[in-house]
């Protein structure tokens, strides 16, 4: 997972090996997976957060990411879950469009919040998608849901 990150996050740091361990044992942490990419997030009383989300370049814009978002929202409304939250860089644009075309609306900003692999700061935009209990997950994509818990 850290190598596949590291291999995704052009302008984001990536996480080390340890990083990811360290947050996927703590309690609290669900662990999704697809062969292609990963999403790690953390889930507390009726909120949910994206931590990171990952797609191998080479197998992006082909439904991975969504068939992991898709499992996440499925899983968050078992759990009760009525909102998800993540922060994303203002220049990470792939990333801000794959949340956009997913529904995600900014509701905050943290100026200068991260430093990215550059060492030049950025804007952190806090985003949220309102999770209607009932709700389904989005539609399926050309590779159905091939996300795993983990
Ligand atoms: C953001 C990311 C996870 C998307 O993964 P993905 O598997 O390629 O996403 P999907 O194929 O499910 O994309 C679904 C939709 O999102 C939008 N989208 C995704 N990537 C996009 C891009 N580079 N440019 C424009 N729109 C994009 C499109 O609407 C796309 O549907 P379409 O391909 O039918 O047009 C991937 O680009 C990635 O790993 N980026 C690096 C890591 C990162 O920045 N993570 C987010 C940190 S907050």
């Amino acid at each position: 997972m850290a190598a596949l990150m590291d291999r995704a996050y052009v302008q984001m740091r990536p996480w080390s090996a340890n990083d990811i361990a360290s947050t996927v044992s703590a309690r609290h942490t669900l662990l999704l997976t697809h062969d292609h990419g990963f999403l790690i997030a953390q889930t507390v009383a009726d909120e949910g957060e994206i931590l990171a989300i990952a797609t191998d370049p080479t197998q992006q814009r082909q439904g991975v990411a969504s068939s992991l978002l898709s499992e996440l929202i499925r899983q968050a409304v078992q759990k009760g879950i009525t909102r998800i939250f993540l922060d994303v860089a203002a220049k990470n644009q792939p990333a801000r469009a794959f949340y956009a075309a997913k529904g995600f609306a900014q509701v905050g900003m943290r100026k200068a919040y991260y430093t990215l692999r550059d060492c030049s700061k950025d804007d952190a935009l806090l985003l949220s998608l309102a999770i209607a209990q009932g709700q389904d997950a989005p539609a399926p994509t050309s590779q159905g849901s091939g996300a795993k818990s983990g």
